[in-house]
């Protein structure tokens, strides 16, 4: 099955729209003949919209002669469980049952015009992908994977600011619909305590004529819910996710997802404001810590000072000298 035929629906589809009038009247049954009127089309098309959605995972009970009646929406990321928290104007948002990466799809999209704003979103990812060059680990319905695309009027060296200003709207969303605290791992983690819940990937195209950014896709990765069959052993004590299994409750992911579209759109109107990295700043999980920079000559201890207004983290290294980091790997120094 190609990765368009796994396509939940778009904006239009008419498997959305039947979604949409059963979960406006949510536990209550709404007949065919009824759901066949309003959206103009035959009784034995919502039948077979009704059929799709149960097999996506929707429980919909069709009692005879009195219509269907939608029982759960079963944790299921939707379009329009999305749209019904946005808003911001997004001109389409896209679900995917599985794709090999959100950003992969979306770049693609972003080459053939797509409008700035376009989201594509997943319930799984066979390929996601991290920064440098690391996997990032996307079982099926307990994370969400969604990636932005943008076209902004930003020059080359302000690119940096994407990245930050998504990791502020994460956490702040984050803080929103949970009791979390989450900080900022310079540059694009967000963690609760002391592990990951969330990192960010920003793949960028530019234009050479311009020196400015062509387009940019902006990755997210949540760890929402426990996986299916745990971490793997490389990310055991490093990730971890934001809800536990009793914490767990429906409709979350979407509403999740819309927090942080809004938000993110709210920092990115302003993504020049001084705000911004007074925002990121106080958020960090660096500043004051020893940390450890990853070299290549093998690892180096210093001290995280300060985050710069180009967003580089300055450290006093062992020997007194003091560096800007523009990027790189570092982590925090047990005691
Ligand atoms: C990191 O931890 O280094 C960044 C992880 C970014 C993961 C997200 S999930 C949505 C989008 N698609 C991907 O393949 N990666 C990003």
């Amino acid at each position: 099955m190609s990765e368009f035929q796994k396509k939940q629906g778009g904006r239009s589809s008419l498997k959305d729209s039947v979604l949409k009038l059963l979960q406006n009247s949510k536990g209550q049954s709404l007949s065919g003949s009824d759901m066949a009127n309003e959206l103009h089309v035959s009784r034995n098309t919502i039948w077979r919209a009704v059929g799709q959605l149960k097999e996506e995972g929707y429980q919909i009970e069709a009692v005879t002669n009195v219509g269907y009646c939608l029982k759960s929406d079963n944790n299921i990321l939707s379009v329009h469980g999305i749209r019904r928290y946005l808003q911001v104007e997004l001109p389409e948002i896209e679900v995917y049952k599985s794709v090999s990466s959100t950003n992969t799809v979306l770049k693609e999209k972003a080459e053939k015009n797509a409008p700035h704003g376009t989201v594509v979103i997943a319930e799984e990812q066979t390929g996601g992908r991290g920064r440098m060059g690391r996997p990032f680990f996307s079982p099926s319905r307990t994370g969400l994977y969604m990636s932005i695309l943008l076209r902004p009027d930003l020059p080359f060296s302000e690119s940096l600011r994407i990245t930050t200003c998504a990791a502020v709207a994460v956490a702040e969303a984050i803080e929103k619909q949970t009791d979390r605290d989450c900080r900022i791992k310079w540059v694009n983690d967000i963690f609760c305590e002391d592990k990951k819940v969330s990192g960010i990937l920003t793949e960028a195209s530019f234009d050479m004529e311009n020196q400015g950014i062509q387009y940019a896709v902006l990755g997210i990765g949540v760890n929402v819910f426990p996986p299916h069959e745990d971490f793997p052993k490389e990310l055991e004590g490093i990730a971890v996710s934001l809800l536990t299994q009793e914490e767990r409750h429906e409709d979350f992911r979407n509403r999740l997802a819309a927090e942080i579209l809004n938000t993110f759109m709210k920092y990115y109107e302003n993504i020049m404001d001084e705000k911004l990295i007074q925002e990121y700043r106080a958020r960090s999980f660096l500043l004051g810590k020893e940390i450890n920079i990853v070299t290549r000559d093998g690892s180096k201890r210093a001290a995280a000072l300060d985050i710069d207004s180009q967003f580089r983290l300055k450290v006093r290294m062992e020997d007194g000298e003091v560096r800007y980091l523009s990027s790189g790997e570092v982590s925090v120094r047990s005691r």
